[in-house]
Parts: C-alpha cells; sequence; structure tokens
C-alpha cells in the first residue's frame, strides 16, 4: 500500500490588477471585462492552497517539511506579488492578462521550477471567495 500523502500549504497576498487588452478598444475591454475592466485598477485579496504529494519519508515522517515549502512560497510568490500591480510592477503579466486563469498557471511553474521532481504539485487560487481557479485542472 502506498505511503503518499497530501500536504497542504495556505498562504495570502494582496495584489492590484486590471483586466484588459492594450489591442481592444475602451468599450471592447469594458464589454468583455466589466468592472475588472476599470482604467484605475482594483485588489484582490488572493488565498493561495498549495498541495504537494509524496511519499512520506519513513526516517521523518514528513511528506515534506513544510517549513521548506512555506519558504519557498514565499520567495517564489508571496514576495514577488504582495502590494504589487501585477500589470503595472510584473514582468509576467507585462504581456499576459492577469485573471485569475494566468495567475495561477504563472505561480504553479514559479513553485514548479524550484520544487524536487519526486512530487506531484497542484495550486489552487481564491480570488474571492466565490471565484477560484485550480492547476493543472
Ligand atoms: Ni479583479
Amino acid at each position: 500500500m502506498s505511503n503518499r500523502v497530501a500536504a497542504f500549504r495556505k498562504v495570502t497576498f494582496n495584489a492590484a490588477h486590471r483586466l484588459f487588452r492594450k489591442d481592444w478598444s475602451d468599450e471592447k475591454n469594458k464589454e468583455v471585462f466589466g468592472l475588472c475592466a476599470n482604467p484605475h485598477y482594483h485588489g484582490h485579496n488572493y488565498r493561495l492552497d498549495v498541495k504537494v504529494v509524496g511519499e512520506i519519508d519513513p526516517e521523518t515522517g514528513y511528506v515534506i517539511d513544510l517549513k521548506l515549502l512555506n519558504d519557498l512560497i514565499n520567495e517564489e510568490v508571496t514576495e514577488r506579488f504582495d502590494h504589487r500591480n501585477l500589470n503595472l510592477d510584473c514582468a509576467e503579466f507585462s504581456h499576459l492578462n492577469p485573471t485569475g486563469e494566468n495567475i495561477v498557471v504563472v505561480i504553479y511553474h514559479l513553485l514548479r521550477k524550484k520544487l524536487p521532481e519526486k512530487y506531484d504539485l497542484k495550486v489552487r487560487l481564491w480570488e474571492t471567495e466565490r471565484n477560484y481557479f485550480e492547476y493543472p485542472a
């Protein structure tokens, strides 16, 4: 029987964004993105759930040291995006619309790069209490 267990770490960060395409008119942006196209930006209290799946290490009893996982999330996600304007301050979104869908994919790849290959990773990003996104789907 497998000793694979899922370990979760939850973090929050605050960031501003605006959903729009530069190559669309103001009218078209407003029609497609509604209030989220507001030229003066708006903020969200994002919540991120990070799920790491792996075998329990018989020596430590851990799947992953959650302190190390938390440090990784802080370095790659929180310090990069917290209290930032995603459109203006973050290179990741200079040419990518910062929708929940795109943000969750960007975060996945930032963490995947640093997480040992033996672990499976899934991330869920909550944009509001009711709207959230998960990658890989
Ligand atoms: Ni928004």
